[in-house]
């Protein structure tokens, strides 16, 4: 966000500052990011002390917000930047970010194929930088080194962070394209953002260290290969009573929890059935993600998945066992919870 403020400053079109999010997707925890967010369990609380920004809605397939099926939708998603835009004055807006596959508020829901050319299109026309939050999908999280390359697209600028140093020490950085960044230079003025500790020494070694590793033992491609057998085996679990979506690329996969698989209706926030899902996964020896709110903010169940870039389809097959017994564990509380008996239990 400052980084597209202080380029359209520069590039002198000191109007634009409003950036335009999507609804469920996150992009961090500080309050700033909060007025970003579309993740309403983590900005409701914050409310009265952000900057809301607009918000398009996002490109989920399972649960479209236009009603519509892709590919017939004509990416109506997508196009809804270019009403958002309008509706906000060209001259004030500055950028719009997306993160390309959704983590956190989604359980990696990858963007729709044409989404994002549809989007360069539209930023273009209106002098809007793209920017793309890649802190969950870059790094090879993906099966690439970053998930735009899947889109073959390229953004203004990308926020990155987790994988740079697979988490073993704090990192992040924002890549900027060269015009972005030359217009700012031209200035004579240094971008305007240090931190502490900012090109900390320790973490900068930690991250060149990890990306030679990812490079030299081919780990992106694992990422790739391993990612699409995981996807395949993750299908197997649509076959179990409470699983409406499986999705994933790369090393990086989600699921959904229904209550009703025709009819998508999820289960009641309460029942907290991800975090079910989650104590008998952990009780079995795996860690995973429980995430909620993909159906109006509040409802809506999900499980995020990102194992190691190194894992082996043994591995994934351990994974898979893990999950399926942790799920039927989990429908058979739910099954004993709706009997008059199981009423009375409290978990
Ligand atoms: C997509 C995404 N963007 C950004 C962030 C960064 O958050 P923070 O700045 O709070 O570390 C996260 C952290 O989980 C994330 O998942």
């Amino acid at each position: 966000m400052r980084l597209a403020r202080q380029y359209c400053v520069a590039a002198g079109r000191p109007t634009k500052y409003v950036v335009i999010s999507r609804w469920q997707q996150f992009h961090g925890n500080d309050i700033g990011n909060a007025g970003l967010a579309g993740h309403t369990g983590r900005r409701r609380m914050l409310f009265p002390m952000f900057v809301n920004a607009p918000h398009i809605p996002a490109a989920y397939c399972y649960r479209c917000a236009f009603g519509a099926t892709y590919p017939d939708c004509g990416l109506k998603c997508a196009h809804a930047l270019e009403t958002m835009i309008r509706q906000t004055g060209e001259e004030n807006v500055a950028a719009f970010i997306a993160e390309p596959v959704v983590g956190a508020a989604l359980a990696c829901v990858p963007t729709p194929e044409g989404y994002f050319d549809i989007v360069r299109d539209i930023c273009d026309r209106y002098q809007v930088l793209l920017i793309v939050d890649e802190v969950m999908s870059a790094c090879g999280r993906v099966g690439e080194w970053f998930a735009m390359e899947h889109y073959g697209v390229s953004p203004d600028i990308i926020a990155t962070s987790k994988g740079l140093t697979a988490g073993y020490t704090p990192l992040a950085c924002t890549i900027a394209s060269e015009d972005v960044w030359q217009t700012i230079e031209d200035t004579g003025t240094p971008y305007m953002a240090g931190h502490t500790l900012s090109e900390n020494p320790v973490s900068c070694s930690g991250g060149v260290a990890t990306l030679e590793y990812i490079e030299d033992h081919g780990l992106v491609a694992n990422s790739r290969e391993v990612g699409a057998y995981l996807l395949d085996r993750m299908r197997e679990l649509l076959d179990l009573d409470i699983v409406g979506d499986v999705r994933g690329m790369g090393l990086m996969c989600g699921l959904e929890f229904v209550k009703d698989k025709a009819t998508k209706e999820p289960f009641p926030p309460e029942l907290k059935v991800c975090g079910l899902v989650f104590a008998e996964a952990l009780d079995r020896g795996m860690i995973t993600f429980p995430c909620t709110g993909c159906v109006d903010g509040v409802a809506g169940d999900m499980m995020l998945m990102s194992p190691p870039l190194i894992t082996t389809r043994d591995q994934v097959d351990e994974m898979i066992a893990i999950l399926k017994d942790s799920i039927e564990a989990t429908q058979a509380r739910l099954h004993d919870m709706a009997t008059p008996a199981g009423r009375q239990v409290h978990y």
